[in-house]
Protein backbone atom coordinates (compact mmCIF):
# COMPACT_ATOMS: atom_id res chain seq x y z
CA UNK A 1 0.00 0.00 0.00
CA UNK A 2 2.93 2.08 1.19
CA UNK A 3 6.59 1.94 0.47
CA UNK A 4 8.74 4.75 0.95
CA UNK A 5 12.45 4.09 -0.22
CA UNK A 6 15.17 6.12 0.40
CA UNK A 7 13.35 8.99 1.53
CA UNK A 8 15.39 12.51 1.65
CA UNK A 9 13.46 15.96 2.87
CA UNK A 10 14.83 19.11 3.73
CA UNK A 11 13.28 21.97 5.47
CA UNK A 12 14.89 24.29 3.53
CA UNK A 13 18.68 23.89 2.67
CA UNK A 14 18.02 21.26 6.22
CA UNK A 15 18.38 18.21 5.35
CA UNK A 16 16.63 16.09 8.19
CA UNK A 17 15.73 12.73 6.54
CA UNK A 18 18.79 11.09 5.24
CA UNK A 19 17.31 7.78 4.16
CA UNK A 20 13.64 7.02 5.26
CA UNK A 21 12.76 2.97 4.75
CA UNK A 22 9.15 2.31 5.57
CA UNK A 23 6.53 -0.25 4.26
CA UNK A 24 2.66 -0.50 4.98
CA UNK A 25 0.49 -3.82 3.75
CA UNK A 26 -3.13 -3.61 3.06
CA UNK A 27 -4.65 -3.69 6.80
CA UNK A 28 -1.43 -3.15 8.83
CA UNK A 29 -0.76 -1.11 11.62
CA UNK A 30 2.88 -0.08 12.07
CA UNK A 31 4.38 2.14 14.66
CA UNK A 32 7.37 4.52 14.36
CA UNK A 33 9.00 4.83 17.18
CA UNK A 34 13.04 6.94 17.77
CA UNK A 35 13.79 10.08 20.52
CA UNK A 36 13.03 13.50 20.27
CA UNK A 37 14.27 14.89 16.75
CA UNK A 38 14.85 12.06 14.92
CA UNK A 39 12.54 12.41 12.09
CA UNK A 40 9.10 10.36 13.07
CA UNK A 41 6.84 13.67 12.06
CA UNK A 42 9.14 14.75 8.89
CA UNK A 43 8.19 11.60 7.69
CA UNK A 44 4.83 11.72 7.96
CA UNK A 45 4.94 15.11 6.54
CA UNK A 46 6.73 14.15 3.36
CA UNK A 47 4.04 11.66 2.69
CA UNK A 48 1.14 14.35 3.04
CA UNK A 49 3.41 17.01 1.44
CA UNK A 50 3.31 19.20 4.16
CA UNK A 51 5.90 21.96 4.90
CA UNK A 52 8.55 19.46 4.44
CA UNK A 53 10.61 19.42 0.44
CA UNK A 54 10.77 15.53 -0.85
CA UNK A 55 15.01 16.13 -2.17
CA UNK A 56 15.39 12.19 -2.75
CA UNK A 57 14.40 8.84 -2.65
CA UNK A 58 10.56 8.12 -3.23
CA UNK A 59 6.84 7.65 -1.57
CA UNK A 60 4.63 5.36 -3.57
CA UNK A 61 1.27 4.99 -2.55
CA UNK A 62 -0.80 2.35 -4.46
CA UNK A 63 1.81 2.32 -6.78
CA UNK A 64 2.05 6.41 -7.62
CA UNK A 65 4.44 8.54 -6.02
CA UNK A 66 3.22 10.89 -3.59
CA UNK A 67 6.72 13.05 -3.80
CA UNK A 68 5.09 15.95 -6.24
CA UNK A 69 1.61 15.30 -5.59
CA UNK A 70 0.01 18.51 -4.13
CA UNK A 71 -1.06 18.06 -0.85
CA UNK A 72 -4.94 18.16 -1.21
CA UNK A 73 -4.51 15.28 -3.88
CA UNK A 74 -2.30 13.21 -1.65
CA UNK A 75 -5.75 13.11 0.95
CA UNK A 76 -8.53 12.77 -1.52
CA UNK A 77 -6.52 9.89 -3.10
CA UNK A 78 -6.83 8.35 0.42
CA UNK A 79 -4.03 9.26 2.81
CA UNK A 80 -5.91 10.44 6.43
CA UNK A 81 -3.22 12.86 8.63
CA UNK A 82 -3.72 13.92 12.13
CA UNK A 83 -0.67 16.48 12.78
CA UNK A 84 0.54 15.77 16.14
CA UNK A 85 -0.52 19.54 16.96
CA UNK A 86 -3.84 18.32 15.96
CA UNK A 87 -4.96 21.28 14.64
CA UNK A 88 -8.65 21.73 15.13
CA UNK A 89 -10.55 24.80 14.76
CA UNK A 90 -10.73 26.32 18.25
CA UNK A 91 -13.43 28.72 17.60
CA UNK A 92 -15.55 26.33 15.93
CA UNK A 93 -17.68 23.94 17.88
CA UNK A 94 -17.00 20.22 17.01
CA UNK A 95 -19.97 19.64 14.48
CA UNK A 96 -18.33 22.22 12.52
CA UNK A 97 -14.95 21.21 12.69
CA UNK A 98 -16.93 17.81 10.95
CA UNK A 99 -18.63 19.22 8.39
CA UNK A 100 -14.77 20.68 7.38
CA UNK A 101 -13.80 17.52 5.25
CA UNK A 102 -15.22 17.70 1.42
CA UNK A 103 -17.11 14.62 0.51
CA UNK A 104 -15.20 12.06 -1.13
CA UNK A 105 -16.83 10.65 -3.91
CA UNK A 106 -14.42 7.93 -4.51
CA UNK A 107 -16.12 4.29 -4.91
CA UNK A 108 -13.21 1.72 -3.44
CA UNK A 109 -13.28 2.58 -0.03
CA UNK A 110 -14.66 2.55 3.11
CA UNK A 111 -17.04 6.03 3.53
CA UNK A 112 -17.15 7.78 7.15
CA UNK A 113 -19.92 9.43 8.00
CA UNK A 114 -20.49 12.12 11.16
CA UNK A 115 -22.49 9.81 12.71
CA UNK A 116 -20.40 6.96 12.35
CA UNK A 117 -17.53 8.90 13.97
CA UNK A 118 -19.90 9.85 16.84
CA UNK A 119 -20.49 5.99 17.32
CA UNK A 120 -16.70 5.23 17.57
CA UNK A 121 -16.50 8.68 20.01
CA UNK A 122 -19.38 9.42 21.83
CA UNK A 123 -17.50 11.88 23.52
CA UNK A 124 -17.58 14.18 20.80
CA UNK A 125 -21.32 13.20 20.68
CA UNK A 126 -21.87 14.34 23.74
CA UNK A 127 -20.08 17.99 23.29
CA UNK A 128 -20.79 18.63 19.45
CA UNK A 129 -21.91 21.92 20.02
CA UNK A 130 -19.10 22.76 21.92
CA UNK A 131 -16.28 25.23 21.12
CA UNK A 132 -13.55 22.43 20.09
CA UNK A 133 -11.17 24.86 21.73
CA UNK A 134 -12.43 24.63 25.28
CA UNK A 135 -11.78 20.81 25.03
CA UNK A 136 -9.67 18.76 26.24
CA UNK A 137 -6.39 17.48 24.92
CA UNK A 138 -8.00 13.81 24.21
CA UNK A 139 -11.51 15.15 22.59
CA UNK A 140 -9.76 17.71 20.59
CA UNK A 141 -6.59 14.21 19.85
CA UNK A 142 -10.48 12.58 19.40
CA UNK A 143 -11.76 15.16 17.20
CA UNK A 144 -8.76 15.59 14.84
CA UNK A 145 -8.62 11.40 14.16
CA UNK A 146 -12.61 11.32 13.68
CA UNK A 147 -12.37 14.42 10.83
CA UNK A 148 -9.52 12.32 9.35
CA UNK A 149 -12.19 9.54 9.07
CA UNK A 150 -13.69 11.74 7.09
CA UNK A 151 -11.48 11.92 4.03
CA UNK A 152 -12.41 8.53 4.40
CA UNK A 153 -8.81 7.24 4.60
CA UNK A 154 -7.02 4.03 3.32
CA UNK A 155 -4.25 5.15 5.14
CA UNK A 156 -4.39 7.26 8.34
CA UNK A 157 -1.01 8.96 9.81
CA UNK A 158 -1.43 9.19 13.60
CA UNK A 159 1.12 11.55 14.78
CA UNK A 160 2.14 11.03 18.36
CA UNK A 161 -1.91 10.49 18.99
CA UNK A 162 -0.92 9.67 22.80
CA UNK A 163 1.12 12.74 23.38
CA UNK A 164 0.22 14.80 26.58
CA UNK A 165 -3.05 12.50 27.36
CA UNK A 166 -3.85 11.22 30.76
CA UNK A 167 -3.10 7.02 30.44
CA UNK A 168 -7.05 6.33 30.47
CA UNK A 169 -7.53 8.63 27.93
CA UNK A 170 -4.63 7.57 26.10
CA UNK A 171 -6.10 4.39 26.30
CA UNK A 172 -9.60 5.35 24.55
CA UNK A 173 -7.25 6.11 21.87
CA UNK A 174 -5.53 2.87 21.87
CA UNK A 175 -9.45 1.02 21.74
CA UNK A 176 -10.07 3.99 18.20
CA UNK A 177 -6.91 2.50 16.95
CA UNK A 178 -7.87 -1.54 17.77
CA UNK A 179 -11.60 -0.40 16.04
CA UNK A 180 -9.93 1.27 13.08
CA UNK A 181 -7.98 -1.43 12.69
CA UNK A 182 -10.54 -4.43 12.75
CA UNK A 183 -12.58 -1.35 9.91
CA UNK A 184 -9.51 -2.59 7.87
CA UNK A 185 -7.51 1.21 7.96
CA UNK A 186 -3.62 1.13 7.56
CA UNK A 187 -2.36 3.57 10.09
CA UNK A 188 1.29 4.48 10.45
CA UNK A 189 1.14 5.70 14.73
CA UNK A 190 4.28 7.35 15.47
CA UNK A 191 5.29 6.77 18.83
CA UNK A 192 8.00 7.67 21.48
CA UNK A 193 8.19 4.32 22.63
CA UNK A 194 6.56 1.07 21.86
CA UNK A 195 4.27 0.27 24.78
CA UNK A 196 1.17 2.81 24.09
CA UNK A 197 0.56 0.88 20.88
CA UNK A 198 1.85 -2.54 21.26
CA UNK A 199 -1.71 -3.95 21.55
CA UNK A 200 -2.34 -2.83 17.84
CA UNK A 201 0.99 -2.76 16.16
CA UNK A 202 1.93 -5.18 13.74
CA UNK A 203 5.59 -4.04 12.66
CA UNK A 204 7.83 -1.48 14.25
CA UNK A 205 10.47 0.59 12.53
CA UNK A 206 12.89 2.65 14.34
CA UNK A 207 14.18 6.10 13.61
CA UNK A 208 17.46 7.47 14.35
CA UNK A 209 18.61 10.70 13.11
CA UNK A 210 16.66 10.53 9.80
CA UNK A 211 17.30 7.12 9.28
CA UNK A 212 15.77 3.92 9.32
CA UNK A 213 18.01 2.06 11.49
CA UNK A 214 15.68 -1.20 12.44
CA UNK A 215 12.74 -3.19 11.50
CA UNK A 216 10.69 -5.93 12.31
CA UNK A 217 7.77 -7.50 14.62
CA UNK A 218 6.75 -6.40 17.88
CA UNK A 219 8.14 -9.82 18.64
CA UNK A 220 11.51 -9.26 17.16
CA UNK A 221 11.63 -5.45 18.86
CA UNK A 222 10.98 -6.96 22.41
CA UNK A 223 12.89 -9.98 21.85
CA UNK A 224 16.31 -7.23 21.08
CA UNK A 225 16.58 -4.92 24.23
CA UNK A 226 19.87 -3.63 22.41
CA UNK A 227 17.63 -2.15 20.16
CA UNK A 228 15.85 0.22 22.66
CA UNK A 229 19.58 0.55 24.66
CA UNK A 230 21.09 1.87 21.29
CA UNK A 231 17.98 4.00 20.02
CA UNK A 232 15.38 5.10 22.69
CA UNK A 233 17.32 5.74 25.69
CA UNK A 234 17.91 9.35 25.79
CA UNK A 235 22.04 8.99 26.28
N1 LIG B 1 9.36 23.32 10.33
C1 LIG B 1 10.64 22.98 10.53
N2 LIG B 1 11.65 23.75 10.05
C2 LIG B 1 12.94 23.41 10.24
N3 LIG B 1 13.36 22.30 10.89
C3 LIG B 1 12.41 21.51 11.40
C4 LIG B 1 11.00 21.80 11.26
N4 LIG B 1 10.30 20.82 11.87
C5 LIG B 1 11.23 19.97 12.38
N5 LIG B 1 12.48 20.38 12.10
C6 LIG B 1 13.74 19.68 12.47
O1 LIG B 1 13.73 18.41 11.82
C7 LIG B 1 14.29 17.40 12.65
C8 LIG B 1 13.30 16.25 12.79
O2 LIG B 1 12.16 16.73 13.50
P1 LIG B 1 10.81 15.92 13.64
O3 LIG B 1 9.79 16.88 14.12
O4 LIG B 1 10.54 15.19 12.38
O5 LIG B 1 11.19 14.88 14.76
P2 LIG B 1 10.29 13.88 15.61
O6 LIG B 1 10.93 12.55 15.53
O7 LIG B 1 8.88 14.01 15.18
O8 LIG B 1 10.47 14.44 17.10
P3 LIG B 1 9.43 14.55 18.32
O9 LIG B 1 9.49 13.24 19.02
O10 LIG B 1 9.99 15.66 19.15
O11 LIG B 1 8.07 14.87 17.78
C9 LIG B 1 14.63 18.07 13.97
O12 LIG B 1 16.00 18.36 13.95
C10 LIG B 1 13.82 19.35 13.95
O13 LIG B 1 14.45 20.37 14.65
MG1 LIG C 1 7.20 14.62 16.11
Amino acid sequence: MLRISGLQAAYGKAEVLHGIDLEVAPGEVVCLIGRNGVGKSSTMKSIVRDQIAVTGGDILFEGRSLARMRPHDVIRRGVGYVPEDRRVFASLSVLENLRVPRPVRAQDRRRWTVEEVFQLFPQLHDYRNRKAGVMSGGEQQMLSVARALLTCPKLLLLDEPHEGLAPKIAEEVVDAIVELKREGVSMVVSEQALNTIRRCADRVYVIDRGVTVWSGTVEGFYADPEITRKYLMVQ
